[in-house]
């Protein structure tokens, strides 16, 4: 028999963490491999965490192994080849952005330090809990034994997003789509860039306006979560869910001849500074993310690309002064 998979995820009684691990049981992340779930959740969460750890019993899926709850985030992430930390501290009213860096800092730390104790050399990470990038950076600095590019923060759910707005423009099914990005932080400051993008092989430049791009898609992308929470209620689940197991399942098979959008940490690559965890066109080749080398980028582009990551330095800075680096 094959030897299972042991993946983690965190905040797994929250809306996010339904949506995905009954995706994870059924193998739709390693494919035909047997999985042990572990469910990592703090006491506030727990009941909810076990009863969806029932309802998985109940899906009785050949490939599920085990399920085990914990508060213990050294328990969880013992021997893990996956983590997904999804659990994070909501920003609530009158909490200020330092705040809430704060706040998960002081839940990335400890994480990033147990992967480092116990998990397999192989572990791959990837960090949804907002604010993601700035949370994965933390996460690996606190992992100095777990090399920082198993470290990734979440925007496939951007890219996602950027493929199905210009497909819904185009009337063309999403496969007609290539070549889409999303650059920078999982904030509205992301910049999702069409310039290097094919619609069934013909440029997407030559197919939308200049205006529609500056004034409808770019703030229609990048501000697609708040849409969600205002005409939901909530923020995205499913889709985010769904997102996350696109990233992993790229991340472990290949992307093929195509690319995506990943968070990763940068090599100094298109001038961002190297260390952010930042989002940039990447394949996954041989089980590594790799970011596209020498794309041209214009003045439009080299513009929204610098904005976003700046925010991403101002994040870095101010995790830095409150000593979570
Ligand atoms: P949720 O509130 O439904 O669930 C979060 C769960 O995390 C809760 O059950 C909570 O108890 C748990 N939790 C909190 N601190 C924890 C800790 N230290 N350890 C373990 N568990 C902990 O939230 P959700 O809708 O599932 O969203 C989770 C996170 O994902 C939020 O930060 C949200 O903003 C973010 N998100 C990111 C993206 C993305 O594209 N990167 C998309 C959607 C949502
Ligand atoms: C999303 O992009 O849907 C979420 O990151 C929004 C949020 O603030 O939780």
């Amino acid at each position: 028999m094959t030897t299972p998979v042991t993946v983690a995820v965190t905040g797994a009684g929250g809306q996010i963490g339904y949506a995905l691990l009954f995706r994870i049981a059924s193998g739709q992340l390693f494919g035909e491999v047997p999985v042990r779930l572990r469910l990592l959740e703090i006491a506030a969460g727990r009941a909810a965490a076990e009863g969806t750890a029932l309802e998985l019993q109940d899906g009785a899926f050949p490939l599920l192994h085990s399920v085990d709850v914990t508060e213990d985030a050294r328990s969880a992430f013992d021997g893990v080849s996956a983590a997904l930390l999804v659990g994070a501290r909501p920003r609530s009213a009158g909490m200020e952005r330092a705040d809430l860096l704060e706040a998960n800092g002081g839940i990335f730390g400890p994480q990033g330090a147990a992967l480092n104790a116990g998990a397999a050399d192989d572990v791959r990470v990837l960090v949804v809990g907002n604010p993601a990038n700035t949370n994965a950076l933390i996460a690996s600095a606190h992992a100095p034994d777990i090399p920082a590019e198993r470290f990734t923060a979440m925007t496939r759910l951007d890219h996602n997003r950027a493929v199905a707005q210009l497909a819904a423009k185009l009337g063309v099914p999403v496969s007609a789509i290539d070549g889409v990005i999303v650059w920078g932080n999982h904030s509205a400051s992301q910049y999702p860039d069409l310039s290097h993008a094919t619609v069934n092989g013909r440029p997407a430049t030559e197919l939308v306006d200049e205006g529609w791009l500056a004034d409808e898609y770019i703030p229609r992308v990048a501000n697609r979560g708040a849409e969600i929470i205002a005409v939901r209620g909530s923020s995205s689940a499913a889709s985010a869910a769904s997102a996350a197991i696109d990233h992993l399942h790229d991340w472990v098979h290949g992307t093929g001849g195509h690319w995506t959008s990943a968070a990763v940490v940068s090599d100094g690559s298109y001038g961002v500074p190297t260390g952010l965890i930042s989002s940039f066109p990447v394949r996954s080749v041989d089980g590594r993310w790799e970011i596209v080398p020498g794309l041209d980028i214009d003045t439009f582009s080299r513009e929204r690309i610098d904005a976003s990551v700046a925010e991403l330095v101002a994040e870095r800075e101010a995790v830095r002064a409150l000593g979570l680096l």
